[in-house]
C-alpha cells in the first residue's frame, strides 16, 4: 500500500463527480470499469444523511425529468420482486434498498439509472428524500442496557440489540487458575473500526440476455462462484438458475477482504439489467466506499492474564463486545460468531483459557470483515500480544524472556490449545532470537536505560504472534453452508502446453506466477508453458475464494494433488510407450525414465502427445485432473517482529526508527512474493496502530468520511521494512507451506503498540489503544507531568 488516488474533498453526502475527474478517462486496462459495452446504462445511488430515520416519502419527478435519466429504483421497486432484503454471509438480513427506515449514514436509499455516468449523478443529486430522525445508537455498551431503542423492528420479537452470545473454553477452570494466581493484570483494550481502503472501489457490470435468459456480471469479488450461488439462491424466485448466471472476477485491485459482502450496489445493477435488457454499471466513488462498504474491527476487549511469581502463564480470561452494524454481515465461517477470535492463546502454552463475545446492533454500517485477517486474528494477536508485554513488565521480566519462558516449545507440536485449536508446526523461539540478534536487542536496551536516564523517550517492542490460516477443513467450516474447500482444474494439450483453473480469485497477490510455478515443479513443464486462469465461474471449477490467506494452504494444494493425479496417469503412458513396468520407472522433473537405463526416457511433453495419439487400450485419451482439496487442518504460520521507537517529548509523535519482522509460513513458493506480501502487510500494519480509525458522534455521522480525515499510510510515513525468515514446514500440507498474505497486517500493530508503551511505562503508562495518535501520546505524557 502506498500512494493512493486524491482524496475528494466535501463534506457528508454524495461526492460530486465532476467531469474532469481522472477517474472517467477510460485506459485500455482490465478492471471492471474498463468495460464499456454497447447501449450500456449506469447507475448511481442516492445515499442516507441520517443514521436512523423512517423514510416518509421519495419524489423523484425532479430526477426523473432530467434528459437521460431512465428511471429512480426505490425499495418499493425492489419489493414487487421480494428483492429489497438480501442475506448476509451469516445469515442475517441486510437491505439492498429501504422501505420502511434506514439504520446508518450513507446507507443505500434509491438508485439512478441513466445513460450516462454525469447525468445518474445529476439525477442523485435531484432525487428528495424526506426523512422523519429516530433515535440513534452508536454506543455497542449502551444498545445493550436496558430501555436501550430496539433497533431491528424487522425482526418479529426482538426485543434487545444483542445479536449473539458466544463462549468457548473451560469457565470453572480458568477461575479457578484465576483464584490462584499470585500475579494477574487486566487491560480494556479497543480495536477501533478501520477500513481496507483497496486503490479499486467496488463496482460491477451486469449484463443480461433476454433471449438466452444468461445473466453475465462482471464485479470486483474475491468469490465469485460462492457470488454466483447466493445470486441463483435469492433470484431463482424470479427465474435466475445457476447454470444461467456467470460471474466474471477480473483484474481487480486489492481486496483485502472488503471485496467478499454482496453489496446493495451489485444486486440493484443486476436487477436494473434484467428489468431493462441492457447492460448496467455501478462503480462506488471513493467516499462511498469508505462511508459505506464493509467495516472491520470494531472489538471492545476485556483481557485478563493470570501467572505465577516466577513468570510461568497460567489462565487466560477475556470478554468482548463486538460492534456489528446495523446487521451481522461479518464474513466468519458459520460455526463461529466470533470468527477465529479464539487463537488468541497466541503463541504461548496457557492451561486454562476462557473467552466470551457478545454481538452487538448499532446504527452503522456493517462490519465484522476479514480486513487481511483471518476472521479475527488480528483482535486476537493483538490482545495477547499487549497483554503479555503488560504482564513481563508488571513482573519487572525482560519481554523478550517472557515470551520465551511462555512459548509452546517445538517438541510441542502438534499441539493442542487451551480453546481447542490444533497447531501443526512451530518454532517460536528460533523466530524470535533471530530477530533479536538482527536488530541487536541487547544493546538497544541498554541505550534504552542510558536514554532514560537523560529522560529520553525510547521504546522497543516485540509482537510473537501466531497465526492461523487456510479455512476449510471443511467439517468445521463453511460460508452459508458452502463447505469450505478450494480447487484446481488442469487440463494439458497434446503439444505439451498447459491451463490450469482454480476457485481462488488473485487480487494482486500473484498467482498466475506462484501457481504456474507449483505446476511445473509437480510437472516438469516449463512456466512458459503454463496458463493460470482464475476468477471466471463458466470456467473455472468451484471455490470458496481468496481471503483470510487461504489460497496456498487450500488450492495451492489442490494445485500439487491434481499435478500428482496426472503425473499417476502418464506414469502408465510412459510404461507403455517405453514397454517397461510402471514399478520400474523413475521420475525426474520433465521425464519418465527405466531404472538403471536412463538414456530409456520418456519426456512430459512425449507422454502428453501420446495420451492423444498413442495411449495404452483401455485407458481413456487426454490428460487431465482436478482436485478439490479439503484441508486435514489450518495452516499456523508465525514470526517475531521487534519495533524500536523514539518519542517526541514536545509533539508526542511517534518516530518508527526500526522494525525487524521475522516471518515463518514453511516452505515458499516464491521468496519476492512473499516479501512482496510482508512489505504490504506491514504497512497495512502500521496504518491502524499510528493512523487509521473511523468513529461516529452521538449523531452517528461518521468522522473520517474522506481521505482528510481517514489516514491512509502513504510511502512518506513507512519506515524501512527489514525482513527474514525462518522455515518451519507444514506438516500436512502436500509442499509443507504455510500462508503469508496476512501475517504482516496481523502481527504489526501489537509491535508497535508495545514500543510505544515500553518507552512510557516507566512514567505509569500502561495501555494506549490504537491507533496511537501524537494527540494520545500527548495527553500521556501532560497527565503524567512530562514536558517538552
Ligand atoms: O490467499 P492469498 O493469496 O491472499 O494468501 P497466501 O496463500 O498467503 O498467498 C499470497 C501469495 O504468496 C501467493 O502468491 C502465494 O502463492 C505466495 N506464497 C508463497 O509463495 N509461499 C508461501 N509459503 C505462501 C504464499
Amino acid at each position: 500500500m502506498t500512494l493512493r488516488t486524491s482524496p475528494e474533498v466535501g463534506g457528508m453526502g454524495h461526492a460530486v463527480k465532476r467531469k474532469e475527474d481522472p477517474r472517467f478517462i477510460r485506459g485500455q486496462g482490465t478492471y471492471v470499469d474498463d468495460i464499456e459495452l454497447p447501449g450500456m446504462l449506469y447507475l448511481d445511488i442516492v445515499r442516507s444523511p441520517y443514521a436512523h430515520a423512517t423514510i416518509k416519502n421519495i419524489d423523484t419527478s425532479k430526477a426523473l425529468a432530467i434528459p437521460g435519466v431512465l428511471d429512480v429504483i426505490t425499495g418499493a421497486t425492489l419489493a414487487q420482486y421480494n428483492l429489497h432484503w438480501m442475506p448476509t454471509l451469516m445469515s442475517d438480513m441486510q437491505m439492498v434498498l429501504p422501505v420502511e427506515k434506514v439504520m446508518y449514514q450513507a446507507q443505500e436509499v434509491a438508485a439512478v439509472l441513466a445513460t450516462d455516468r454525469y447525468t445518474a449523478a445529476d439525477g442523485v443529486a435531484a432525487v428528495e428524500v424526506a426523512y422523519e430522525p429516530l433515535p440513534v445508537v452508536v454506543d455497542p455498551f449502551k444498545a445493550l442496557e436496558p430501555g436501550a431503542p430496539v433497533l431491528r423492528t424487522d425482526k418479529p420479537g426482538k426485543t434487545d440489540n444483542r445479536i449473539f452470545h458466544w463462549e468457548v473454553g473451560d469457565k470453572a477452570a480458568t477461575d479457578r487458575a484465576f483464584r490462584d494466581a499470585a500475579v494477574t493484570v487486566k487491560e480494556d483494550i479497543y480495536i477501533p473500526r478501520i477500513h481496507v481502503c483497496s486503490i479499486e472501489t467496488c463496482g460491477c457490470v451486469a449484463q443480461f440476455d433476454r433471449v438466452s435468459g444468461q445473466l453475465t456480471v462482471w464485479m470486483t469479488t474475491q468469490a465469485p462462484h460462492a457470488i454466483r450461488t447466493v445470486f441463483a439462491l435469492v433470484a431463482g424466485h424470479v427465474g435466475l438458475a445457476e447454470h444461467k448466471i456467470r460471474i466474471i472476477s477480473p483484474d481487480i485491485g486489492g481486496g483485502f477482504g472488503g471485496k467478499v459482502p454482496v453489496y446493495p450496489g451489485y444486486v440493484i445493477a443486476v436487477a436494473a439489467a434484467v428489468l431493462t435488457g441492457k447492460p448496467v454499471k455501478w462503480i462506488e466513488d471513493r467516499m462511498e466506499n469508505l462511508q459505506a462498504d464493509s467495516f472491520a474491527r470494531d472489538y471492545h476487549i476485556t483481557a485478563e492474564l493470570a501467572a505465577q511469581r516466577d513468570g510461568t502463564l497460567t489462565a487466560l480470561r477475556i470478554k468482548t463486545l463486538a460492534d456489528h452494524g446495523y446487521t451481522d454481515a461479518a464474513a466468519n465461517p458459520s460455526k463461529f460468531p466470533a470468527g477465529l477470535f479464539h487463537i488468541c492463546t497466541g503463541s504461548y502454552d496457557f492451561r486454562a483459557a476462557h473467552v466470551e463475545v457478545d454481538g452487538v446492533y448499532t446504527n452503522k454500517p456493517p462490519g465484522g470483515i476479514a480486513y487481511r485477517c483471518s476472521f479475527r486474528v488480528t483482535e486476537a494477536v493483538h490482545t495477547i500480544e499487549r497483554m503479555v508485554d503488560i504482564m513481563a513488565h508488571e513482573l519487572q521480566m525482560d519481554p523478550a524472556e517472557f515470551r520465551k519462558k511462555n512459548f509452546i516449545q517445538p517438541e510441542r507440536f502438534p499441539y493442542t490449545s487451551a480453546l481447542g485449536w490444533e497447531y501443526d508446526s512451530g518454532n517460536y523461539g528460533a523466530a524470535l532470537d533471530l530477530a533479536m540478534h538482527k536488530i541487536g536487542y541487547a544493546e538497544l536496551r541498554r541505550e534504552q536505560a542510558e536514554k532514560r536516564q537523560r529522560g529520553e523517550l525510547m521504546g522497543i517492542g516485540i509482537s510473537s504472534f501466531t497465526e492461523i490460516v487456510g479455512a476449510g477443513p471443511s467439517k468445521h467450516f463453511d460460508i452459508l453452508g458452502i463447505k469450505m474447500f478450494d480447487s484446481c482444474e488442469i487440463r494439458i494439450h497434446p503439444t505439451g502446453k498447459v491451463i490450469a483453473r482454480f476457485g481462488t480469485k488473485s487480487q494482486g497477490q500473484g498467482h498466475e506466477t506462484t501457481y504456474a510455478q507449483i505446476l511445473a515443479e509437480e510437472l516438469g513443464i516449463p512456466v512458459a508453458d503454463i496458463q493460470v486462469e482464475e476468477g471466471d465461474t463458466d470456467t473455472a471449477p468451484y471455490g470458496l475464494g481468496t481471503y483470510a490467506s487461504r489460497s496456498t494452504p487450500t488450492a495451492g494444494a489442490a494445485a500439487a494433488i491434481a499435478s500428482r493425479k496426472i503425473r499417476d496417469k502418464a506414469r502408465k503412458i510412459a510404461a507403455h510407450l517405453l514397454e517397461a513396468s510402471e514399478e520400474d520407472l523413475d521420475w525426474e522433473p520433465g521425464k519418465f525414465f527405466v531404472k538403471g537405463s536412463p538414456e530409456r526416457s520418456k519426456t512430459i511433453q512425449e507422454i502428453t502427445f501420446a495420451a492423444y495419439t498413442n495411449h495404452p487400450q483401455g485407458m481413456e485419451a487426454g490428460l487431465e485432473a482436478v482436485s478439490y482439496y479439503d484441508p486435514p487442518n489450518l495452516t499456523f504460520p508465525f514470526g517475531s517482529y521487534i519495533c524500536v521507537v523514539d518519542i517526541d517529548k514536545g509533539t508526542g509523535e511517534v518516530k518508527i526508527r526500526r522494525f525487524v519482522a521475522v516471518d515463518d509460513c514453511g516452505n515458499i513458493i516464491n521468496p519476492m512474493i512473499v516479501e512482496g506480501q510482508i512489505h504490504g502487510g506491514l504497512t497495512m500494519g502500521l496504518a491502524p496502530a499510528l493512523f487509521e480509525e473511523i468513529s461516529y458522534d452521538a449523531q452517528g455521522n461518521i468522522q473520517q468520511g474522506s481521505f482528510m480525515d481517514y489516514l491512509v499510510p502513504t510511502a512518506m510515513e513507512t519506515p524501512n521494512w527489514e525482513t527474514d525468515k525462518t522455515c518451519t514446514p507444514s506438516p500436512h500440507h502436500p509442499l509443507g507451506a504455510k500462508g503469508i498474505g496476512e501475517s504482516a497486517t496481523v502481527g504489526a500493530p501489537a509491535a508497535i503498540a508495545n514500543a510505544v508503551v515500553d518507552a512510557l511505562w516507566h512514567l505509569g503508562v500502561r495501555h494506549i489503544d490504537i491507533p496511537i495518535t501524537p494527540e494520545k501520546v500527548w495527553q500521556c505524557l501532560r497527565a503524567n507531568g512530562v514536558t517538552a
